[in-house]
């Protein structure tokens, strides 16, 4: 029997993406398996669904966060980011490993996104970025929030890495800011086993994020003029090893990218089954025990999020007690877990200031997310809804 009734996640890859990777692999000449061709025809699908011009593939979510840090401060220089405590912590230690600084907001409970008063008070002349993460497929684009950056001419980098297909004024989240980044881990809308994705229709940032993919080498980037400059500005290098700031290795292989043409094709069909149990889901939740208004306007989901009206940690283990009973998986905090200024490398510097965080903190204690996969079906949707509904101390 499978341990749980509603998993996290079911079937995500699936026999036929492994059909069509043996296919790949079964070639009469074995091709060079490392970053090749395929990623180049995955990043250019991928930038023609969400309606960009440049797509990079790197080997997780994680890395596409941290090298669009790196790329932030090489053209940019250092500065401030400003960050949400509710993310996943990659989003936070890309901004570290930067030499950025994270001036951390508090969330609204609406969109999950910034709470935009205390968004627009953060704003200094160090600010170089807002660094916002859309939660598990709940769209935290708002006009005000892309007013504020145009007015204040601050770049806005988009974490799509929990909501690939949801939208904003029936456009693709991680189109709008001046970089997003997504994730292929196995939970997520589709997977490539490991991966990520970097975003952007700025050209010279698309370029350093080629070269910084590869250690920072020089030759990886594509524009001509731009590498000869720097090929002719250091004579006394090989031009075939020219680094441009130190990096890692993100690159991709070429198996992860054959996965990713294979899952994309079925992502708007999973994603519309995702958007219709969503609906389903928060329209029958018991509005008097869980916060139902949210912001679901261009959701698309891999979860179904649960909020507490009620801060009753009694409530809270009663919760948990009856999913764990019933089989049903489940991760308190929502993204990462909840509050981030709650984790050891944070919490002695803001231990005294989390009453400035209340809206984390209700997410952090009183929330979870659970399991919604294209193969779930209305009675398990059903018997989910009811059981948290009956739940009272
Ligand atoms: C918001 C967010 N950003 C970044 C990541 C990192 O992605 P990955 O697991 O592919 O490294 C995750 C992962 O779950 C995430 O939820």
């Amino acid at each position: 029997m499978d341990k749980y009734l509603i998993p996290l996640m079911e079937d995500n890859i699936t026999k036929n993406d492994i059909l069509e990777l043996i296919n790949f692999l079964s070639q009469e000449k074995i091709p060079k398996l490392t970053n090749g061709p395929k990623v180049v025809e995955f990043e250019k699908k991928w930038s023609e669904w969400l309606g960009v011009k440049y797509s990079l593939m790197l080997n997780s979510g994680a890395s596409a966060n941290e090298l669009t840090l790196l790329a932030l401060n090489y053209i940019y220089g250092e500065g401030e980011i400003i960050v949400p405590p509710l993310t996943w912590i990659s989003d936070i230690s890309a901004v570290l490993f930067s030499g950025m600084k994270p001036v951390f907001c508090d969330i609204n409970l609406k969109n999950l996104s910034f709470d935009l008063t205390k968004l627009k008070q953060m704003i200094t002349t160090n600010t170089k970025a807002i660094f916002l993460t859309h939660v598990l497929g709940i769209n935290g684009l708002t006009e005000e929030l892309l007013e504020i950056c145009k007015e204040k001419n601050i770049l806005l980098i988009e974490d799509v890495c929990e909501s690939h297909g949801a939208e904003f004024k029936q456009k693709k989240v991680g189109s709008f800011g001046f970089a997003s980044n997504f994730s292929f881990y196995f939970a997520h809308h589709m997977s490539t086993i490991e991966g990520g994705m970097i975003c952007t229709n700025d050209e010279y940032f698309y370029q350093v994020c080629r070269s910084l993919r590869s250690h920072g080498m020089v030759r990886e980037m594509t524009d001509e003029n731009l590498k000869n400059k720097i090929i002719n500005d250091n004579p006394t290098l090989n031009k075939d090893f020219i680094f441009l700031r130190p990096s890692h290795n993100f690159r991709s292989t070429e198996i992860n990218a054959v996965l990713g043409l294979s899952q994309l094709k079925k992502l708007d069909t999973n994603n519309q089954i995702r958007k219709n149990n969503f609906d389903k889901f928060i329209l029958n939740l018991d509005s008097n025990k869980y916060i139902t208004e949210l912001s679901t306007e261009g959701q698309c989901n891999y979860a179904f999020i649960v909020i507490m009206r009620e801060k009753s940690f009694e409530l809270r283990d009663l919760i948990e007690k009856t999913l764990n009973e019933n089989g049903i998986e489940f991760r308190r905090g929502l993204s990462g877990g909840g509050n981030q200024l709650r984790q050891p490398f944070l919490f002695k510097e803001y231990e005294n200031k989390l009453s400035n965080f209340q809206n984390v903190e209700h997410v952090h204690n009183f929330s979870w997310y659970i399991g919604n996969y294209p193969t779930l079906n209305t009675e398990k949707i059903d018997l989910l809804v009811n059981l948290l509904n009956n739940i009272s101390l």
